[in-house]
């Protein structure tokens, strides 16, 4: 029984952390020519209103998105990502967030295409009612990981995936782990990116262990631990491990962030880190 909804959650400091990184990624697939494939796991619902009772119930946007200041001087990456924000809610409403899928939304062209996959099925109702005019993107209600795991190389060769589970069991951090090994071995070029929380109790070492493992020099973790006055909700950071990203992404990412939290947090506040994988 799924009861998590993210709409409790959207645009909280991991979602901006998880959602500055996967544009970067998809810029990248932009600036080149060859069309490419975007997979996300789990979907949620698309795009989010923050005004809705369930996100004014948490109200963790407010330490996230919404706290965001507008850079005076943008030194990096991450006024694009204020300003994609910014133009969604030109399109949708002064309260609106776009998730995952309403982000790639924005950077597909001709020939390439979206797959997405969500389970919980209001969520998946709302997926459709938000998203299903796109004739680029295929949705189905059905199991992420199981989905990734079977993944093979698409004709063409280029492709993000993008793995965002809700972890509300403990087993799904295995599970997770087990995926990324049977999807490296299937399409072993494409960009994966898996995100997690990073909860008081640590529960995911163990998992970002074996995926830092399994990726050797081809991964790194990319790591934003909230100030402790804005720990919530058990989480006190958020995380990604990055497969096959481009050259000097990393570098370019630490700068971004390094700038993001400090127009999210106050100036100096929090810690973004990356740990490069090793040569395996
Ligand atoms: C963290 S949210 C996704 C947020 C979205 N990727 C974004 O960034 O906008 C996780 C979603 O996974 C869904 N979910 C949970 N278990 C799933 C499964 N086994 N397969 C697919 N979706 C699942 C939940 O219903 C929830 O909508």
């Amino acid at each position: 029984m799924l009861s998590y909804q993210h709409v409790y959650h959207a645009g909280n400091f991991a979602d901006v952390h998880k959602h500055l990184t996967l544009m970067l990624l998809l810029e990248h697939m932009h600036s080149k020519p060859g069309s490419f494939s975007f997979y996300d796991s789990h979907a949620g619902r698309g795009y989010y209103d923050l005004a809705s009772p369930e996100a004014q119930k948490t109200r963790e946007h407010e330490t996230g998105i919404t706290a965001v200041d507008e850079p005076e001087k943008p030194k990096t990456a991450a006024a694009r990502y204020v300003k994609l924000v910014e133009d969604f809610r030109d399109k949708h409403g002064e309260t609106a967030y776009p998730g995952s899928p309403a982000i790639a939304q924005q950077f597909m062209r001709h020939g390439d295409r979206m797959f997405l996959t969500e389970l919980h099925p209001g969520e998946f109702q709302h997926l459709l009612d938000n998203l299903s005019h796109y004739k680029t993107i295929e949705m189905r209600k059905s199991d992420g990981l199981e989905f990734v795991a079977r993944l093979t190389k698409p004709h063409h060769l280029r492709g993000i995936v993008l793995i965002d589970p809700s972890y509300e069991l403990k087993t799904e951090y295995r599970d997770v782990a087990r995926t990324m090994m049977r999807a490296l071995n299937n399409w072993s070029s494409a960009i994966y990116a898996v995100w997690y929380p990073i909860l008081t109790d640590d529960r995911h070492k163990q998992m970002v262990r074996s995926l830092l493992t399994l990726g050797g020099s081809t991964a790194f973790e990319t790591r934003l631990m909230a100030p402790e006055d804005i720990v919530g909700h058990g989480m006190k950071g958020s995380g990604l491990i990055v497969f096959n990203a481009p050259e000097g992404f990393a570098e370019t990412l630490r700068s971004a962030m390094i700038e993001m939290k400090d127009l999210m947090f106050s100036p100096g506040a929090g810690d973004h880190t990356i740990v490069e994988g090793q040569p395996l």
